[in-house]
């Protein structure tokens, strides 16, 4: 496990690298597995079910514990935190997690990942409790497609509700993430880009990825996200800009009459595992250093065996020190079985949060 020197902006500090020298910087963590929606790429309905079993309570990492982690994380350098899920906003108490989180020193972008379902009723107190930013996913604003990409027939109304909710609580640009896939949404994503274009937030088109092994996942059904761009470009004329920080994992668009941005994210033709400096907590404690991983070590074990902080430490160190993940990479490079891995196991999608 080696060092490495990064800059951000005027503070500089020593970050841990891993063996391909790639320094942690981001944290991304689970807060639950649950999720009102069942989105066929990430949680398809006929899998997990009414009765499904997700992880029981005492499973989850405590807010406790989650704080603990991220303060020593912290000390290693992570500056970015998200909260993902599942659906985290299903998670009881998650303004009181983002008030912990906030009150740690050193920590300087907490931001949340949701679908928006019940975003009108706690932006509020997200924004009062220190959350810096929050990113929507959101299909499509025909609500046909909405309603069929959701698995569960919701339609539009609520998430439209949830965004003016975050916009008058004071989050000024959100993100909104469009998971483009063929056959279900991609006659729809050019009428997005329009709809937000203006509005002050962001929509990201990202392609569909081969992530979990529930969601059927064939490269026939990515829309690559040249085409993405070419499309939008076509009838709002766009411009390459470039990204705001390193290891910026969407494309930045800009609209040539300066009306916003959108961005792309081509993680299946365009891989950018060579910067992925994002370290992800599984809902049950579990360091996953790929989004494609089978798994990972347990962090929460050992806390609740009793390890001292110093253990927790060497734990990250070495865990982060040995990571040579760069699964997209490695795909885009196998022709065969359209480049997909042929594993069986692979940590599900809501099981990290994208
Ligand atoms: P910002 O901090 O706002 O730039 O957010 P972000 O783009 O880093 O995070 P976000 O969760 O919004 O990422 C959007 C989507 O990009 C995710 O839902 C994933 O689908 C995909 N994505 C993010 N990080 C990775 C990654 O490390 N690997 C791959 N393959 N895809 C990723
Ligand atoms: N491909 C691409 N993105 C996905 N997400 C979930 N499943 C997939 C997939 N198969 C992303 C979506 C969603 C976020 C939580 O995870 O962007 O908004
Ligand atoms: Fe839920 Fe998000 Fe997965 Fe859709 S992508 S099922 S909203 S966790
Ligand atoms: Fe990072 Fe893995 Fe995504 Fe590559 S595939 S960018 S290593 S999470």
């Amino acid at each position: 496990m080696g060092a490495a020197r990064h800059g951000r902006g005027a503070m500089s500090s020593t970050l841990l690298a891993d063996a391909l020298g790639r320094p942690l910087r981001d944290l991304r963590i689970s807060l639950t597995d649950r999720c009102n929606f069942r989105c066929h790429y990430c949680m398809p309905a006929e899998v997990f079910g009414e009765h499904y079993e997700f992880l029981p309570r005492e499973e989850l990492l405590t807010f406790e514990e989650i704080e603990r982690l991220a303060r020593l994380l912290v000390e290693t350098g992570v500056k970015k935190i998200r909260l993902t899920g599942g659906e985290p906003l299903l998670r009881r108490g998650v303004a009181e997690l983002v008030e912990r989180l906030a009150g740690i020193e050193g920590v300087e972008d907490i931001a949340l990942t949701t679908n928006g379902y019940l975003l009108d009723r706690h932006a509020r107190e997200l924004r009062a409790a220190g959350l810096h930013r929050l990113t929507i996913s959101l299909d499509s604003m025909d609500d046909g497609v909405f309603q069929a990409m959701n698995g569960r027939d919701y339609s539009l109304d609520k998430v439209l509700g949830g965004i003016a909710a975050a916009t008058a609580a004071g989050f000024e640009s959100l993100k909104i993430n469009c998971v483009v896939q063929c056959g279900a949404n991609d006659h729809t994503f050019v009428e997005l880009a329009r709809h937000f274009k203006g509005s002050g937030h962001i929509v990201r088109f990202i392609e569909f990825m081969d992530v979990g092994t529930r969601n059927e996942w064939e490269f026939e059904q990515v829309v690559a996200a040249k085409e993405i761009r070419e499309r939008i470009d076509a009838e709002m004329p766009l411009e390459a800009v470039s990204p705001n920080y390193r290891g910026e994992v969407a494309s930045r668009y800009a609209y040539r009459d300066g009306t916003g941005e959108i961005g792309v994210i081509a993680s299946v033709t365009q891989p950018f595992c060579g910067d992925c400096g994002r370290l992800r907590l599984s809902t049950d404690g579990r360091f996953i250093g790929c989004l494609f991983a089978a798994d990972g070590i347990s962090l929460r074990d050992p806390m609740r065996a009793g390890a001292e902080d110093e253990k927790v430490r060497e734990l990250i160190a070495g865990a982060w020190g040995a990571r040579r993940d760069r699964y997209s990479e490695e795909r885009a490079t196998r022709p065969e079985s359209n480049g997909q891995e042929p594993v069986e196991r692979k940590i599900e999608m809501y099981q990290i949060g994208g």
